[in-house]
């Protein structure tokens, strides 16, 4: 099966956790856009739910099929969000924001009673880093963090735009692209990062994640978190 059909697969299997009258966060990404998709379908056959999107990209995308949309202003309770992932491991710790939109994806998360992953299964991996870990950062601190996150060990590049400019966030800060090649304790990165003046947020997600729904061929894995 190929990687894109995974992807759809995953993000179909999340539908059945989002319920009628339920106020429901949108990812970001590849494999979120599928369940934007594949939601938007079920709004027009009736079903009755409120977005909230991580990111303009899948706002924009709600909208132009119509999927009634809500904000963190008028609504500080989310019931189920629906994202993707670039690695998720065996505690279903993650890195997310290869797309860029980490930060708001965090702060839906963190607003979130259920969370549930989509992803194909080539983002399962014993141990996190192997994807670069994006950090988002403030554009005036940005070559401090980077210095301050190379002593940690990892190769640090400033994400770019396709037009070779610095990529900007929907909260317009630079994103810098952290290759460890492995992290051994992400909790302890976690930490040290977002003590770090000048980082807004980092892609570790850890400890939110509800269950994660891994497609593997036609087979959908459940991964499901112990305390959630
Ligand atoms: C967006 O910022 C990311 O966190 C995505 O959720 C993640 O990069 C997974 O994206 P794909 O579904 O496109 O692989």
């Amino acid at each position: 099966m190929a990687n894109d059909q995974e992807k759809e697969a995953a993000a179909r299997s999340s539908l059945r956790f989002v319920k009628d009258g339920q106020v429901v966060g949108l990812g970001t990404g590849s494999t979120a856009a599928y369940f934007i998709q594949l939601l938007g379908e079920q709004v027009k056959n009736g079903l009755r739910i409120l977005g909230i999107p991580s990111s303009d990209r899948s706002r924009e995308q709600a909208e132009s099929l119509e999927i009634p949309l809500t904000t963190l202003d008028e609504c500080q309770q989310i019931d189920v969000t629906v994202d993707g992932a670039d690695e998720v491991d065996p505690q279903l710790r993650l890195i997310k924001g290869g797309g860029g939109a980490l930060l708001r994806e965090k702060i839906v998360a963190s607003a979130t009673r259920q969370l549930v992953i989509v992803a194909d299964a080539t983002k399962r991996v014993p141990v996190l880093g192997k994807f670069p870990l994006p950090v988002e950062v403030v554009k005036f601190a940005q070559a401090l963090v980077a210095k301050r996150i190379e002593a940690l060990g990892a190769a640090v590049e400033l994400r770019r735009d396709t037009g070779g400019k610095p990529f900007l966030t929907d909260e317009n800060n630079h994103i810098l692209d952290c290759r460890f090649g492995q992290i051994p304790d992400p909790d302890s990165l976690a930490r040290q990062l977002s003590d770090m003046p000048g980082v807004v947020e980092h892609g570790l997600f850890i400890g939110m994640a509800s269950v994660v729904l891994l497609a593997n061929g036609s087979e959908i894995v459940e991964l499901w978190a112990r305390d959630k």
